[in-house]
């Protein structure tokens, strides 16, 4: 068996034909596959191919494929509806048993089957109340529209013990929570998922929010993005620096007076910075992945310098793949820049898919799923994403050409790329009915083919890695991805047939490297790593 991947360059060699099968799933592609015997086995690696012979079975040889293994996540959130306000009145969406654990269960275990790689929770800390506003819900409620919001990290060990590899995102704000206590939820998360969790950085966009967390208003833009930076610091220190690797020493069977763990190597982190003092140290034991994934959305240059520095995986929502490519690149040059692995930074396009048997199929679907949107929730939405009011606008405005700038701006971004939109007017009920499935990421509607076609476009493209797979009726949606879309992405060697590394961490089924369960070597969080030996964390004396 003679195979080139970039999926085994980690080990060395590998002699044991069983350990190979996830990755050979993974990489082969059947028509560069032939048979031959081979005499011997001989291997070697280097840091982007592995090369492995091995003996003395009649085998077969493979040229992999260089195309891209995808990500694909589903898009969720702990409300009755995200992306898609008013669906929960659709006969088939379960939007409303969001509150119901059992669902989240089902939903996950549905997924862990379809290979899917993680479920990702977005979140919110306040209602969207612009829209009609100041600080008015009425049009929110009836819509259901991300609101009410359940806290998504409760159900994420429900989940974790009823799968056994599917990861977890889960959104946080780091401009309303403490570092010193979300350290410790991530932490207990990722003990009891088994490695299994991200964290989706997010620094807050609504005003709701900050005047529930005792502000009058929020924190200005780029302010959020320097405190979100030390509040990471922080945490590096309390997951990485402040207990050894190997502190815990107890072991079962041990002696009556064998301790718990070694004090001499649990420490202080003594963070003084400008934004928060935290003396430590943390309060959980190093936990599978230490630092969870890390996860970002912010297309702002501080939102991307920010996502260069310490995202593994960014989130992007565009129109095309030709408008997302800048910021794929310029987030990867200064990922290079910093000293980090551009490609250790994987890009995740939003995106809300409709595919069914034939291309009229799938639009009908859409059409009609439609229908139960609710155009009200809509535009709170809006309000809440934009910080604009359109009811105080006159019902046949069209926004293409209103005096708001950054009203304006946006409505002729989607004027020029919503396919089917061409020369109409964009008024109130063009941008409801536009924001109603699927919010402002790309809509890809149609047959399997079509659909698919598409995806190896934002790919080849928009260089991008994956896909967060929104839904417009919860579970119908991904059930058709399921059954139609994933088997032909399989059938082009686009996706996975099993997880890279069945019961990993997050951070292995996503670099689909076993044994990457910590931040790679050159994060900027990885400096702070204390390994087994070292009497204190290298950073303390440099920093001397
Ligand atoms: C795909 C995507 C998902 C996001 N999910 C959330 C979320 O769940 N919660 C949140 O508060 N912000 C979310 N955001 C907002 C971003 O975190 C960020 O606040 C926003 O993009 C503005 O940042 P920027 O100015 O750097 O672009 C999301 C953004 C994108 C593009």
């Amino acid at each position: 068996m003679f195979i080139i991947s970039r999926y085994i360059s980690s080990e060395r060699c590998r002699v044991v034909a069983p350990l190979l099968t996830p990755y050979f799933s993974n990489c082969t592609s059947k028509a560069h596959v032939a048979s031959i015997p081979c005499l011997f086995a001989v291997c070697f690696s280097s840091s982007l191919f592995s090369v492995v012979l091995l003996l003395p079975v009649q085998t077969k040889v493979s040229i992999m494929s260089e195309k891209k293994q995808l990500i694909i996540n589903a898009f969720a959130m702990h409300s009755p509806s995200h992306l898609n306000p008013g669906l929960f009145r659709h006969p088939a969406d379960q939007g409303a048993d969001y509150k119901n654990i059992k669902h989240w269960i089902g939903l996950a275990k549905k997924l862990e089957d379809a290979k899917f790689h993680a479920i990702f929770f977005a979140d919110v800390l306040g209602g969207y109340d612009v829209y009609k506003g100041p600080a008015n819900l009425d049009p929110t409620i009836p819509a259901g529209a991300q609101f009410p919001i359940n806290d998504p990290l409760y159900s994420i060990p429900a989940m974790a013990a009823a799968t056994e590899s599917i990861g977890f995102g889960v959104t946080a704000s780091t401009t309303y929570d403490s570092p010193y206590a979300l350290a410790r939820r991530f932490s207990t998360v990722d003990h009891l998922s088994n490695g299994r969790v991200g964290w989706n950085i997010v620094t807050s966009y609504l005003d709701s929010a900050a005047r529930n967390f005792g502000l009058d208003t929020q924190v200005e833009h780029d302010e959020r993005y320097r405190i979100a930076d030390e509040y990471l610091d922080v945490t590096y220190k309390l997951w990485e620096a402040s207990w050894r690797d190997d502190a815990v020493t107890w072991r079962p069977g041990q002696s009556k007076t064998q301790g718990y763990a070694d004090p001499k190597a649990v420490r202080q982190i003594n963070h003084q910075g400008k934004y928060f003092q935290v003396p430590g140290p943390h309060l959980c034991e190093p936990s599978p992945q230490r630092t969870p994934f890390i996860l970002q959305a912010g297309t702002s240059t501080a939102g991307k310098a920010f996502a260069a520095k310490h995202a593994e995986a960014v989130f992007l929502h565009a129109q095309k793949p030709e408008l997302v490519r800048p910021s794929v690149d310029s987030i990867r040059q200064q990922a290079a820049e910093i000293g980090r692995n551009p490609q250790d930074i994987k890009v995740i396009a939003g995106a809300l898919v409709i595919v069914s048997e034939t291309d009229e199929e799938a639009n009908a679907k859409f059409d009609e799923l439609k229908t139960y949107g609710d155009r009200e929730g809509a535009l709170a939405l809006f309000g809440g994403w934009t910080g604009y009011d359109l009811s105080t606008y006159a019902d046949d405005q069209d926004f293409r050409f209103v005096e708001q700038p950054a009203v304006r701006s946006m409505v002729n971004h989607w004027a020029s790329t919503v396919p089917g939109t061409e020369g109409q007017k964009w008024d109130k009920r063009t941008i409801a009915e536009y924001l109603t499935l699927g919010g402002n990421g790309v809509k890809i509607i149609g047959s399997v083919k079509t659909v698919a076609d598409e995806l190896e476009r934002w790919v080849s493209v928009g260089d991008v890695d994956g896909f967060n797979l929104s839904y417009a009726s919860l579970p119908d949606t991904f059930d058709d991805v399921i059954r139609l879309l994933l088997p032909e992405l399989q059938r082009r060697g686009l996706f996975w047939s099993d997880y890279a590394v069945k019961g990993g961490t997050l951070r292995e089924n996503i670099y689909g490297q076993k044994g990457q369960n910590r931040l790679p070597e050159a994060h900027p969080g990885a400096k702070y790593f204390w390994r087994e030996g070292q009497e204190v964390p290298p950073y303390t004396v440099e920093s001397n």
